[in-house]
């Protein structure tokens, strides 16, 4: 078939009133200019069919539901709302949490490790994710190693400085990072989701607040499926409610248990060669974490095994080192009393 031959049926059919050929024939059109290099052309097409579909709100949206993201970006608009952009080594091993979050994570993972077998069974692809819980318990390296399991680009956003620094650009600068995020099949990570709340409570400007929050359940409606979504908040209390009913995963990351913390001990010294002190001294000590997060008793036993380091080399000690427990013990106290304050 010719664009020719394309147009001519596009006009008998548009004219004859007949959607359903006619947006086979589009839907081929769109192909065929894929496949003899008029990408742009297209795009444009698709963003024409994408438009129409969604203002007729026709059942089809899930299937082609990618195309008004499709849009030509210019990169440099952007610097400065993109906090960062990785790839990632992280893998599930690298991340402690309860049995629950540990499932939600791997079914996660696996629906877009298994995208295509979804496909073919025409079934939905759940690619949005809400982690909350208190901080330094995970949620930014459970995106991490969202995205090094699937091996994917990740695309980190800081709502905080969006929102506060352009309140008026927002819902654009959000645009425009989706449409980004899809063209590269990207990761988008949203930290500090509950910003958006925030603004409602700070800002005299209403209208404003629900545009971006109206822009946000859009851009989710119309998410591709291959697309993924990591939104991530401490306080997940600000959010929105027809905003948090939108997330097709919801993760809740808590503070460690003993077993937990265990792990976490075990996991940190297994990167170095430093031994951890005995069962009994340990056991002390993991009872002793309870109330902390994992990342300030991570941090405590790495100041820990740094302080044991030059103390040994103070006192000439050569051979394998154990963490001094006494020094550990300290930090942890002071850790929690930091708290307390
Ligand atoms: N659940 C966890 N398992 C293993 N390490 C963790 C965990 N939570 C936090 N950490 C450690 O603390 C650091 C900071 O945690 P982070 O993921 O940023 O917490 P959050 O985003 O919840 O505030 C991580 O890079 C990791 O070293
Ligand atoms: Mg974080």
């Amino acid at each position: 078939m010719s664009q020719f031959d394309f147009i001519k049926d596009i006009a008998k059919y548009g004219l004859e009133n007949d959607q359903e050929k006619l947006m086979f024939v589009l839907n081929q059109l769109i192909d065929y200019s894929k496949q003899s290099k008029k990408v742009n052309f297209a795009i444009q097409l698709q963003s024409i069919l994408k438009e129409s579909l969604r203002n007729n709100q026709t059942s089809h949206l899930t299937k082609v539901g990618s195309d008004p993201y499709f849009d030509k970006i210019d990169d440099r608009e952007m610097n400065d709302l993109i906090l960062e952009k990785l790839t990632s080594d992280y893998s599930l091993n690298d991340l402690i949490v309860n049995d629950q979050v540990h499932k939600e994570l791997i079914h996660f993972i696996q629906e877009h490790k298994a995208i295509e077998i979804l496909k073919q069974h025409d079934l939905p692809v759940s690619n949005k994710i809400l982690m909350h819980g208190p901080s330094g318990c995970g949620k930014t390296l459970a995106s991490y190693v969202i995205a090094g399991e699937l091996n994917k680009l990740m695309i980190v956003v800081n709502l905080g400085a969006i929102v506060s620094s352009k309140l008026g650009e927002t819902s654009k600068n959000l645009s425009k990072i989706f449409k980004k995020a899809a063209l590269e099949n990207s990761i988008i990570f949203l930290d500090e989701f509950d910003s958006l709340g925030k603004v409602r409570d700070y800002s005299q400007d209403h209208g404003e607040m629900k545009r971006v929050v109206n822009t946000i359940l859009q851009l989710f409606d119309y998410l591709p499926q291959s697309s993924i979504v990591i939104a991530a908040t401490n306080q997940s209390d600000m959010l929105d409610e027809a905003l948090v009913r939108r997330f097709d995963v919801n993760v809740q990351f808590t503070l460690p248990n003993i077993d937990q913390i265990n792990s976490l001990i075990n996991l940190t010294l297994s990167k170095g060669q430093f031994k951890s002190p005995s069962k009994n001294v340990l056991d002390k000590i993991g009872k002793e974490c309870i109330g902390l997060s994992y990342y300030s008793i991570q941090k405590t036993l790495i100041t820990a095994i740094k302080r044991t380091l030059f103390k040994n080399l103070e006192l000439k000690k050569v051979g394998s080192i154990t963490v001094d427990s006494s020094i550990w013990m300290e930090l942890i106290r002071s850790e929690k009393n930091a708290l307390k304050k």
